[in-house]
């Protein structure tokens, strides 16, 4: 398959100006989120719009903190998991609470990869395999933060060669804007000066009940995809493309995430539920990937990417150790996962779309959480 979502700089360049104008009424104020270990004084930034949405969004990791939207009568809930104070993202790095991922999200086989001839050991993180960037990916560095114009926090940070062991200088540039249409909107963009890959999402865990508010078994998930990718016992895809008709997978249209996650189904056991790579049926065009409804508050998050993929993850390895925000516990199936992306292992699997980025190419990418009520 040909890569879907690299464009040459100028046209992204156009998208990301076209974006501008539309939320100039956007609030973003900021102040200090504490320091690090290393003694760098991270921010958190604050962004409103004009219906009252908040999302507070930290420098350090490019994190989402906390995103307060309205249930069907107006009350307004956290719905994002996560902790209060940033010592609690640097003591628990690894449920990547809220975090931007990078270089590669999701995992690599055997934690390693080969590129133009040249073999790429990573850091194996993950039992044999590399997850989320390495030892230290993105979501544990602080990104130069820059307050936009229009009310959006613009986050770069310069991956130098050789970190993680990954090829080239990357540049990444995250945009976070929160719309007067109620959508946490995330534009992705890098570039590189060496043939490297790249794979970038956001690992916000929602709950749209309110954080900390028991599981997520409830809400009703539908997802625009006709197949997956299932996964070896290492959760690493094994290349198949696969139908979800018939399956526990199959949620083109809406069914409870509890309904079926018990089943007595190989890739459910080896998730410990679902934890799987959904193959989008949308296009290279901003397309809808998911549609998540919670019946008791009547919250709903739609679900828009330009990626080809989303990994939907249902907090299977959450087990309470982690006391998020308040002291809560956070439990098994406390928070699920949407994290746009392409395909796990795809420097492993020439068939998938290529993660591939060319020194001279920018990468662009758009995802958009928007919230309603039903
Ligand atoms: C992975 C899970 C992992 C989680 C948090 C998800 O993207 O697919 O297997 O446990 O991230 O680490």
């Amino acid at each position: 398959m040909e890569a879907l979502s690299f464009r040459k700089p100028l046209a992204a360049t156009v998208l990301l100006l076209s974006s501008i104008n539309m939320n100039a009424a956007t609030k973003l104020t900021s102040t200090d989120f504490g320091k690090t270990p290393d003694g760098v004084t991270a921010r958190i930034y604050t962004l409103t719009n004009k219906n009252g949405l908040e999302a507070r969004i930290t420098n350090y990791g490019g994190v989402v903190v906390s995103l307060k939207t309205p249930d069907r009568n107006g009350a307004m809930a956290d719905i994002v998991l996560g902790f209060d104070a940033l010592a609690g993202y640097i003591s628990s790095p690894s449920p990547y609470l809220g975090a931007l991922i990078g270089r590669y999200g999701n995992r690599i086989g055997h934690a390693r990869f080969t590129l133009d001839g040249v073999e790429y050991k990573l850091a194996a993180n993950n039992g044999e395999n590399s997850l989320h960037g390495g030892t230290h990916g993105f979501n544990q560095k602080i990104w130069t933060p820059r307050e936009l114009p229009d009310g959006g926090l613009e986050l770069t940070y310069l991956s130098k060669d050789g970190e993680e062991n990954y090829p080239g200088n990357l540049k990444a540039v995250v945009v976070y804007r929160l719309t007067d249409a109620d959508e946490l909107k995330i534009d992705y963009a890098a570039t590189t000066d060496k043939d490297t890959v790249l794979n970038l999402t956001n690992h916000s865990y929602f709950n749209l009940k309110g954080e900390g508010q028991g599981d997520i078994l409830g809400h009703l998930v539908t997802l625009n995809a006709n197949r997956y990718t299932p996964v070896d016992a290492g959760l690493i895809p094994t290349g198949e493309l696969r139908a979800v008709n018939g399956t526990p997978f199959d949620f083109t249209k809406p069914a409870a995430i509890g309904a079926r996650i018990e089943q007595n189904d190989e890739q459910l056991k080896l998730g410990k539920g679902y934890d799987h790579n959904w193959v989008l049926n949308g296009g290279k065009a901003l397309s809808l990937a998911a549609r998540v409804v919670e019946p008791s508050s009547g919250r709903v998050m739609e679900v828009y990417t330009t990626e080809p993929g989303v990994q939907f993850y249902t907090g299977n390895f959450l087990d309470g150790t982690i006391k998020g925000k308040g002291g809560k516990a956070y439990r098994q199936r406390y928070g699920f996962c949407l994290e746009t992306q392409h395909f796990p292992d795809s420097p492993n699997k020439p068939k998938f779309p290529s993660t591939v980025l060319k020194p001279g190419r920018q990468f662009h990418s758009t995802t958009v959480f928007k919230f309603s009520k039903s």
